[in-house]
């Protein structure tokens, strides 16, 4: 367990705080600034104890050449001090309670995670803490060089970095069974550490999204023009065959919402079983949405990262959707479900479920990385509670 903000002393001192304030901005407007919201509440208890805050964060991937206005964290600093209802001063050398530096990654220091930007980036603040969850599996300078340079102060991590923590490791290593894992997206490689960690330890992994296809080519199936990642398809053979023999049924789709191309106009048709040269599968088809949604109905512990299908088309959504509805029926009935990755969170917002889900991790690579099993240094380096 780590130590976190609420146990320090943070009266008259000031926190660096690393936070993942990596938000989409459109036209210089933020378009979901929930990374924001949830780094409040380490803000505010610092803020309510008396201390100060200084934040830190990357922006986008800018070159790493200086300064770019279109990776600025200027709209950043307007919301929160919006959020806040605080000054939010921009100005690094500034005594204000509550300083935003700009992009890390204008620095190409951060990236290379740079001894000494590490220390220029800690000099004057007595406590360090990491709330950057989203950018944990990344050792850059913020992430790792700055702990680092203040060995002999505390290091804590913030409130979102616990429950992420508690919920993408805790919760997954203390899992009630019935266990299913819930994986989907475009590329199988995305999601094959994943796979192989979760083998042996859930009980049914259910399979979306484009990725399915290389596993149903493994298993002799026609998939059409489908996507297809040739390389892997031996791999995936030998995984179907390790995850039957320790246990873990891996379900795939059988039946499939198919069109000529991806594209909102094109006429969607279903095809059960093999798919014909021409069509590929955009989305799990009916009868497969109802047998997903039935494992995640009866489950007591789910995870979910990638979406069924191209969600974002209103014709390929219903299989996303099924299941997402079936996870928060689930977590109504008393399950824990824990969804990571950008697009599994946005498609359960486009949905209106946000409320009904456990645990909407802010992390994408982050959150993929902690189901794989890995374990990061910018945590371990955090004091542990004693
Ligand atoms: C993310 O959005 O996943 C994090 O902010 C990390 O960003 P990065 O992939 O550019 O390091």
């Amino acid at each position: 367990m780590k130590q976190t903000i609420k146990e320090v002393d943070v009266q008259g001192k000031r926190v660096l705080m690393r936070v993942d304030f990596n938000v989409p901005i459109r036209d210089g407007e933020i378009t979901d600034d929930r990374r924001i919201q949830m780094a409040l509440p380490t803000i505010q208890t610092v803020l309510e104890r008396g201390g100060k805050v200084t934040l830190m964060s990357h922006l986008g991937r800018p070159s790493g050449n200086g300064y770019e206005a279109e990776f600025s964290l200027k709209p950043v600093a307007v919301r929160l001090s919006e959020l806040l209802n605080e000054d939010v001063s921009f100005d690094e050398s500034s005594d204000k309670a509550v300083v935003l530096r700009e992009n890390l990654r204008f620095d190409s220091r951060e990236k290379a995670g740079d001894e000494a930007f590490g220390a220029s980036l800690a000099e004057g603040c007595d406590i360090y803490c990491n709330d950057a969850f989203g950018t944990a599996h990344r050792n850059h300078a913020s992430m790792v060089a700055v702990p680092q340079q203040m060995e002999g102060k505390p290091r804590v991590a913030g409130l979102l970095l616990e429950k992420e923590l508690k919920y993408l490791d805790e919760s997954i290593r203390n899992a009630e069974p019935p266990f299913v894992a819930v994986l989907g997206g475009a590329k199988v490689s995305d999601k094959l550490g994943a796979i192989e960690r979760l083998i042996g330890t859930v009980d049914s992994i259910v399979i979306g999204g484009a990725m399915a296809y290389t596993l149903l080519a493994a298993q002799g199936v026609h998939i059409g023009n489908s996507l297809v990642e040739e390389e892997l398809i031996a791999q995936s053979k030998e995984m179907l065959e390790v995850a039957g023999a320790k246990g873990t049924t891996i379900h795939l789709p059988f039946d499939h919402v198919c069109a000529p191309e991806i594209a909102a106009e094109s006429a969607a048709v279903v095809e059960s079983g093999d798919i014909p040269d021409g069509l590929m599968g955009l989305d799990i088809g009916p009868e497969t949405t109802s047998a997903f949604a039935d494992i995640c109905e009866r489950a007591k512990t789910i995870v979910w990262n990638g979406p069924m299908g191209v969600f974002e088309c209103p014709a390929f959504s219903k299989g996303t959707k099924g299941v997402a509805n079936a996870i928060g029926n689930a977590t109504e009935k008393g399950a824990v479900s824990i969804v990571g990755g950008g697009d599994s969170a946005a498609a359960i917002a486009q949905f209106g479920l946000e409320t009904k889900m456990t645990h909407i991790s802010t992390g994408g690579g982050a959150s993929l990385q902690m189901l794989e099993g890995k374990e990061f240094l910018s945590v371990s380096l955090l004091d542990d509670t004693v």
